[in-house]
């Protein structure tokens, strides 16, 4: 499964980016539940049915209205938990897409989104890292609708990812219920203006097409340094920077030095007070893949 960007900046709830960056999970029958986790999350994941591959498995055994007898789940993360890098997508879509495949693939592919869209809440993260590549997910009549798109190599893509973590649920319960219309029609027109600037690679229209007042503009009381590590990254060449889902790590996008904008967000966030690194890290365009062994 691989790392995720949601939003893209105006895109909330709706676009996702798939990123080079894999969790593995291993998926035995068991009796009962034995949880192994290597990597990312170890000091901290659950070990128990409280375990979002376990939460996983067992949505697509009520699913299809059989007994959950438990399962085993080998863990080997690389993806930062808690940083707005869709780790908990990646979890949901292992224990999903493996109980699916152990028990001889009678689920397909848009219920198994609807479960992980469901186990998430939203849908951006689960549609990018199953389908790969950048997607746009909504929910419709109580399915999950998603498409997958290129993306053009032209854009190199740069994640900041701070050391400290980030609640998704508490970052989503700052926003407010409702927004004015002005403030969804500019985000509209961004959005709009996004995927046409992906599609053709045309980086000069970013700087606009990331623009965003639905989620941004409150979220950056949760992350007070945000800003001067946007400023520093375009300074250093970025069309544009975001925060990455919920945050805090943060997505620039760069045609041409991406090195240099990886360098100048370190410097900026460590000038911050702020612990961190970032990496430049390749569109992954295939989604999740599985085995039966
Ligand atoms: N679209 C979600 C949010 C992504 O911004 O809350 C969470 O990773």
């Amino acid at each position: 499964m691989p790392a995720t960007s949601a939003n893209l900046g105006p895109g909330f709830d709706a676009l996702g980016l798939a990123l080079a960056l894999y969790n593995e999970a291993t998926l035995e029958t068991h009796a009962g539940v034995a949880v192994s986790i290597e990597g990312e999350g170890a000091d901290h994941l659950e070990r128990d049915e409280g375990n979002v591959v376990v939460r996983g498995a067992r949505a697509v055994y009520e699913r299809l209205g059989r007994p959950f007898p438990g399962i085993k789940v080998a863990c080997v993360n690389r993806i930062p938990t808690a940083r707005g890098l869709g780790s908990s997508a990646a979890a949901w879509l292992a224990g999903i897409v493996g109980a699916n495949a152990l028990l001889g693939s009678p689920l397909d592919r848009d219920t198994l989104l609807g479960l992980a869209a469901s186990g998430e809440g939203h849908p951006d993260n689960v549609a990018a890292a199953l389908l790969g590549g950048l997607t746009v997910a909504c929910w419709s009549e109580g399915r999950v609708v998603a498409a997958s798109l290129p993306v053009p190599p032209e854009i190199r893509w740069v994640v900041l990812i701070p050391e400290a973590r980030n609640s998704t649920a508490e970052a989503r319960a700052i926003l407010p219920e409702t927004v004015s219309r002005a403030d969804a029609v500019f985000n509209l027109q961004r959005v709009g203006l996004l995927l046409a600037a992906l599609r053709d690679g045309n980086a000069a229209l970013l700087a606009v097409a990331m623009e965003d007042r639905l989620h941004q503009p409150y979220r950056r009381r949760l992350f007070p340094w945000m800003e001067r590590v946007a400023a520093a990254a375009r300074s250093a060449g970025a069309a544009g920077c975001v925060l990455s889902g919920a945050g805090p790590a943060l997505l620039a996008a760069v045609a041409g030095g991406a090195e240099r904008v990886a360098t100048a967000m370190e410097s900026a966030l460590r000038e911050s007070g702020v612990r961190g690194r970032a990496v430049v890290l390749e569109v992954d365009s295939v989604g999740t893949i599985w085995e039966a062994v």
